[in-house]
């Protein structure tokens, strides 16, 4: 299993590139199992998942080819023939946004076997609002051997209220309601840009979809879809991620290709704290951490909020600034799973149900510790970078899932950063 050699102390100086994003692109992906034509996506992040989704499709009898040129994150995508529409657990189990493929293939196949996703590391995740809002549509969803299994002959138009705003259920709901019979209302809408992505996506391949991006969505079922390209937006947690270790080091850094838009919550927050951000042109952010931080309360929510997927960074964050923020999450019910990591780094936090309390600014101390889940590994990155001495971390492959090789990205900016093991991907060593 891969690990992480990381020596702390050096400020990240000169330009980030950030990759295109992960949670756009597996819906995206998804979406290509409405058509019989080719769909191509670029700007597809080389990340584990994106490897997950492409075991997912070919397993169910589509072609898809993954073009890593250095420049040029391709994918092509035909799912002329789907002859087993069947998500199966092996993969489930391995990635949860596999539950992005039932609503494309009911509306496409008129049937899908989902393996039951069950809880994970950040908490019970439950689909039973992509199940509630299928039902809506005429779907009849059996559960059992631990799967669900979805039929309708044709889906048709409904209203749906969510009664949780869910970024898959609406992406799910969403790419059901483009060939359904009808007109579709979704109510209570995910606002995140990923949604819009995929909007746009659909858009590009025929559908007639009115209010993406707000919280009110409309629909007009058409009978069939066509291939489209795409560009996929760059990840804005990744994007985020850079801003906190440029912050944290005491850095200079450009942040570039992201959507400094996609990133207000996030920009404010740490210009509160202290951080010097700056727009450098539509596309690229410099953040300098050359004032001292001091300590800002966060509050998890959902987009344009500040994101629970940034949550467990900017805790990083605080046991660098002086005073005591508090860190609430408001999304998941079990996102603090980095915290006893970092306290044995030397952080002081106390978590309260879903309040964390970071007093700092406390010196870190380099120790061995243990990647637990995607999000809960990057602070134990930040951490390391400002600690003192080397860290080792372990189980990066929870990194590899959705920060495409971030070790080569900040040793570019002057991290001592080194993997042991094989390189995701090449099989090279590190
Ligand atoms: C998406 O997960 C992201 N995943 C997550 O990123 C992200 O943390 C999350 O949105 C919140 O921003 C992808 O896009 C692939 P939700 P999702 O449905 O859609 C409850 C990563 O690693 N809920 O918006 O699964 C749920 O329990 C991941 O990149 C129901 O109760 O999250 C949670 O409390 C981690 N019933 C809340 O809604 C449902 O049917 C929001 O979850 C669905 C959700």
């Amino acid at each position: 299993m891969d690990k992480f050699v990381i020596r702390g102390g050096n400020p990240l100086l000169g330009t980030i590139r950030v990759s295109g994003a992960k949670n756009s692109a597996l819906p995206c992906m998804s979406a290509a199992i409405l058509t019989e034509d080719e769909v191509v996506l670029e700007n597809i992040p080389q990340v584990r998942d994106i490897e997950t989704e492409r075991k997912l499709l070919t397993s169910m009898g589509a072609e898809v080819e993954l073009g890593y040129g250095r420049a040029q994150h391709r994918t092509t995508i035909c799912c002329r023939t789907l002859s087993d529409p069947v998500a199966k657990y092996e993969i489930v189990k391995t990635m949860r946004a596999s539950s992005l493929v039932l609503g494309p293939l009911v509306a496409r196949c008129g049937v899908a076997r989902v393996a039951q996703p069950g809880g994970c590391a950040i908490g019970d995740r439950p689909i039973d609002l992509h199940l509630k809002g299928l039902e809506l549509m005429g779907a009849t969803i059996v559960q059992e051997h631990g799967y669900l299994e979805a039929r309708a002959q044709r889906l048709k138009g409904a209203h749906i209220v969510f009664d949780k705003v869910t970024v898959t259920g609406t992406e799910d709901l969403l790419m059901a309601a483009v060939l359904a019979e009808g007109e579709t209302l979704m109510e209570n809408c995910a606002l995140e840009p990923e949604v819009t992505d995929l909007a746009a996506l659909l858009t590009a391949m025929g559908a007639c979809i009115q209010g993406a991006g707000t919280s009110t969505i409309h629909v007009q079922g058409v009978s069939k879809l066509h291939g489209a390209k795409r560009r996929i937006h760059p990840d804005r947690i990744e994007a985020g991620t850079f801003l906190i270790a440029g912050a944290i080091t005491g850095g200079d850094l450009v942040v570039a290709n992201c959507q400094p838009a996609h990133l207000s919550a996030v920009i404010s927050k740490l210009e509160a704290c202290g951080a010097r951000i700056e727009a450098l042109g539509p596309d690229s952010l410099r953040v300098r951490g050359d004032g001292p931080l001091h300590e800002n309360d966060v509050s998890t929510e959902e987009y344009p909020g500040f994101p629970t997927d940034m949550q467990a960074q900017y805790m990083a964050l605080a046991t660098q600034a002086e005073g005591t923020s508090t860190v609430k999450e408001n999304i998941f019910e079990n996102r603090f799973m980095h915290v006893g990591e970092m306290v044995r780094m030397g952080a002081n936090i106390r978590v309260d149900g879903r309040t964390a309390t970071v007093r700092g600014k406390t010196p870190l101390s380099a120790a061995a510790v243990m990647c637990s889940d995607l999000r809960a590994s990057a602070p134990l990155i930040l951490a390391a970078l400002v600690a003192d001495g080397e860290s080792i971390l372990d189980r990066v492959y929870h990194v590899d899932r959705g920060y495409e090789r971030i070790e080569e990205k900040l040793r570019g900016v002057g991290a001592q950063i080194r993997r042991m093991g094989n390189v995701f991907g090449n099989g090279k060593k590190a």
